[in-house]
């Protein structure tokens, strides 16, 4: 396995348990109990800026060498970029809805939920189908010189949350290394 899927497959490993984190905290907040909003505060900061800004260009310069290599193949997947993009977008709105919720805006308990749940399910769902199509189409389609090429540029985006100094998501750091 390449260093670059190595780095993206233990990237989707963090989100997935940032997601369960996250997922108990909107189960208690459904049930009235007051959730823990530091901690969903500083996984939405985590998400907002590196799978955001971070993973996904990763993938998104893997897709358009496979759309190189193999057009066809490409054009059966679905559209990484466009995917990414309404990923990003179930992110903000969740972002938005977190913070007013925080700031006691009116909101209502349900509305709350579903777009913490919509963001959820759809950032797992997104992740299992790249397991599924996208990594292993890459794998398939991509030569040594792609994957050199590769691993030179995302080598310079690490996790923040796989760097000793990552001092920023220290506190969501200590839930994942438990
Ligand atoms: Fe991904």
């Amino acid at each position: 396995m390449t260093q670059a899927i190595a780095m993206i497959r233990k990237e989707h490993h963090n989100m997935t348990r940032l997601l369960d984190l996250l997922e108990r905290q909107v189960d208690l907040f459904e049930q009235a109990v007051q959730p823990d909003y530091d901690l969903m505060k500083e996984i939405v900061d985590y998400f907002l800026t590196f799978p955001d800004l971070y993973h996904h260009p990763k993938e998104d310069m893997i897709f358009r060498r496979i759309k190189k290599r193999a057009p066809a193949s490409a054009e059966n997947l679905f559209d990484l970029e466009e995917e990414h993009e309404r990923v990003s977008e179930r992110l903000h709105t969740f972002t938005r809805a977190l913070v007013n919720v925080m700031l006691e805006a009116e909101m209502s308990r349900d509305s709350f939920v579903a777009v913490a749940r919509d963001f959820i399910e759809g950032e797992r769902k997104h992740m299992a189908e790249e397991e599924k199509y996208f990594l292993p189409l890459a794998m398939d389609t991509l030569t040594d010189d792609d994957w050199s090429a590769i691993n030179a540029v995302v080598a310079d985006f690490n996790d923040p949350l796989q760097s000793e100094q990552a001092l920023r998501f220290r506190s969501i750091g200590a839930h994942l290394s438990g």
